[in-house]
């Protein structure tokens, strides 16, 4: 049994084979063909949200159902968890009854003690340290747009050399980003205000030469194949709002910031994003933002994960 907690728990090799899954069951669904490997018999997905969440909910319940499965959708408000029941009996229980669970939560710790006593595959569907499904999304995403060899399949080691700037906050997309560079062998040039900079710590990654910090987002972008960049404040640190809207002004990713990086450079952002803090509207829905088709990503590359980790290679 596996569990997809951080974006380091599967091989480049493994990450290869859900991308050209992923492609396949999106062309399905573009296709408007019924894929149904969950449905006989029937599996079930719990998915447990203690922060909010948009695209994550959407696309795990839509992409369960589209497969033949169910869901089961609970917070922290309307669980016991909200009454101090331990994570680790909530783990003991649902994990009796559902085939998959999908958890969003505060400390990567919290998952890890749940994944510890789950009888079934947990994913990470964002902690305040990591969002791997997020990634796994972008790559993917990146792939469709500039690793897709003659013959049509996707090339996962066009990855291999380019060049990703990431521009804002040190978070849990940062630390995501720094495996992935790691596993996938990209570059990852990183800008941050002071005190907010990643921690490879956190991330497990050496200090190595595969990422580079920068003090000024613009040298970041240089030469990127791929700028990207997330809200300020993430869920959870919202009593530091104010304090982040002054440290991170010079961190908006702006057409000035874009045209330093190379011209046929995408811009990605895992969404919500706020026009006017971390980007400006012209980047944002401009023509080398590929924001909404990295956003629907979300579904195709959680749809192919979850077919792995329940069923193996088909
Ligand atoms: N990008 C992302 O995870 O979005 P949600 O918070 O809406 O799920
Ligand atoms: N870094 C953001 C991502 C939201 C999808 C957060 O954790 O709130």
């Amino acid at each position: 049994m596996k569990h997809y907690l951080q974006f380091k728990d599967l091989s480049a090799e493994e990450y290869a084979y859900l991308f050209q899954r992923a492609d396949f069951i999106k062309r399905k669904f573009k296709a408007v063909e019924k894929y149904q490997p969950f449905a006989d018999p029937d599996r079930t997905l719990a998915m447990i949200f203690e922060k909010a969440s948009t695209r994550t909910r959407v696309s795990f319940e839509a992409g369960m159902y589209q497969m033949g499965g169910s869901v089961v959708h609970l917070t922290t408000g309307d669980s016991q968890l909200g009454r101090s029941e331990p994570i680790e009996d909530t783990a003991r229980v649902i994990s009796r009854m559902v085939d998959l669970v999908m958890i969003r939560t505060f400390e990567q710790s919290k998952i890890e003690r749940f994944a510890a006593h789950s009888r079934v595959p947990v994913i990470n569907g964002l902690t305040n340290e990591f969002h791997p499904c997020q990634i796994l999304a972008d790559l993917f995403t990146w792939l469709e747009y500039r690793g897709r060899r003659a013959d049509g399949t996707l090339d996962v080691g066009a990855l291999r050399g380019i060049t990703v700037a990431w521009v804002g906050d040190g978070n849990n997309m940062a630390n995501t980003w720094l495996q992935a560079a790691q596993l996938l062998g990209f570059r990852l040039h990183i800008s941050t205000p002071r005190g907010y900079e990643v921690d490879p710590a956190v991330a497990g990654v050496p200090r190595a030469d595969f990422w580079r910090v920068f003090d000024d987002p613009m040298d970041a972008c240089r030469g990127a194949d791929l700028v990207t960049t997330d809200v300020w404040t993430s869920m959870g640190y919202e009593a530091e709002n104010e304090a982040r809207k002054q440290a991170f002004a010079a961190w908006c990713v702006t057409p000035a910031m874009m045209a330093q990086a190379k011209p046929d450079a995408l811009f990605m952002h895992c969404l919500p994003a706020h026009r006017g803090e971390e980007v400006t509207a012209e980047v944002i829905d401009g023509p080398q933002s590929v924001v909404w088709d990295e956003a629907e990503n979300r579904m195709h590359v959680q749809k192919a994960l979850m077919e792995y980790l329940l069923l193996g290679r088909l």
